[in-house]
């Protein structure tokens, strides 16, 4: 028989590339965000462990439709979409911001059944998420060789342009491109595509414009798992930093707005206050009712998802969607 030595995920050792820890990069990007006229802090930091738990509780979330959305499209179409994937032999599928993979797993079984030869190339910043992912797989679906890459996006941009002359397929899954601004994700969309070649292809998950109340109750919801994964940020920033942030003096805020198609979520001080941070030997003051922006969602239209795969050279192959119109997963093509 043959004996598979343990496959470890890829570390992005290129995180502390610059000499800093990752704890001094956490902690120079928290000042630089609080610092700011208007505060931010950025999003890529919500997926501690605790983070990456209570996302995966807020994607089983009745009000949360997006996951499920995707799901029905995914299940609905797995044959389709799977037979477009393999045309043209083997391929590297590379699933950017992975997390548990619970939908790619649909793809990865379709894939194993129509005896597609390919490996799985998963990328993410939870090492966490990563290497539960490599060991599931390995017990379920053992004959998929699987590489997880633990890192940013541009580690992934980095494997992609290592591997530039073989054959890809990218998945860009539940509307991760949605948290870019239009000129990140025109800019992100056009990297991708220089490190691909004709033939190969990019599914690319986006979430519908639909009813705005519909919108507001998933990144909303009346449990507080939301609020929870929101605010889990402070107290990451308290266990990782060295900050006094009282979580009982911010609350979640989501809002959406219809002429953008954009949700954003906040953390607003209830009361004026000032916040030390240890790592960074700095104290920051809040004004009552003053917000933290802590993230975007972009909703789309389907015209919107093609300009944009077309403004980036890619051709619309096929629109994949479940029978609300609630996600679209596009599958965009080389040529
Ligand atoms: N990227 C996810 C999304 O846009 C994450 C998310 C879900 C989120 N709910 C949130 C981020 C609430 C901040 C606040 O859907």
């Amino acid at each position: 028989m043959h004996v598979k030595a343990p496959i470890r995920p890829i570390i992005d050792l290129s995180l502390k590339a610059d000499g800093s820890t990752d704890t001094a990069l956490f902690a120079r990007d928290v000042v630089a965000g609080l610092s700011k006229k208007q505060k931010t802090l950025s999003s890529r930091y919500f997926y501690d462990a605790t983070g990456s738990k209570l996302f995966q509780q807020i994607m089983a979330l009745p009000e949360y439709y997006l996951t499920r959305c995707e799901f029905d499209v995914l299940t609905e179409q797995k044959q389709a979409i799977s037979a477009r994937f393999g045309s043209d032999g083997f391929f590297h599928l590379i699933d950017l911001g992975a997390g548990d993979a619970l939908k790619t797993k649909i793809l990865l079984r379709e894939l194993y059944q129509q005896q597609q030869e390919f490996d799985y190339v998963p990328v993410d910043i939870s090492g966490d998420a990563m290497l539960h992912l490599t060991h599931a797989l390995q017990a379920e679906l053992p004959k998929v060789k699987v590489q997880a890459v633990v890192g940013e996006y541009f580690r992934a941009l980095e494997w992609l342009q290592e591997h530039k002359h073989e054959r890809k397929v990218v998945l860009f899954l539940g509307s991760n491109i949605g948290n870019f601004n239009k000129d990140e994700s025109l800019a992100f969309l056009k990297v991708i595509r220089s490190y691909l070649k004709a033939g190969d292809k990019l599914l690319m998950g986006l979430d519908l414009r639909k009813d705005p109340d519909t919108i507001l109750q998933a990144y909303n919801d009346p449990t507080g798992v939301t609020a929870a994964f929101n605010l889990n940020l402070l107290e990451r920033i308290n266990r990782e930093l060295g900050g006094n942030f009282v979580l009982e003096n911010f609350r979640h805020f989501a809002t959406y707005n219809p002429l953008e198609g954009v949700m954003r979520s906040f953390l607003i001080s209830k009361v004026k206050q000032q916040v030390h941070l240890a790592a960074a030997d700095q104290t920051f003051t809040f004004d009552a009712w003053e917000a933290i922006h802590t993230e975007n969602s972009h909703k789309y239209t389907l015209e919107q998802a093609q300009e944009m795969g077309k403004a980036c050279g890619f051709r619309t192959e096929t629109v994949f969607q479940d029978q609300q119109g609630c996600f679209a997963d596009v599958l965009f093509a080389v040529e």
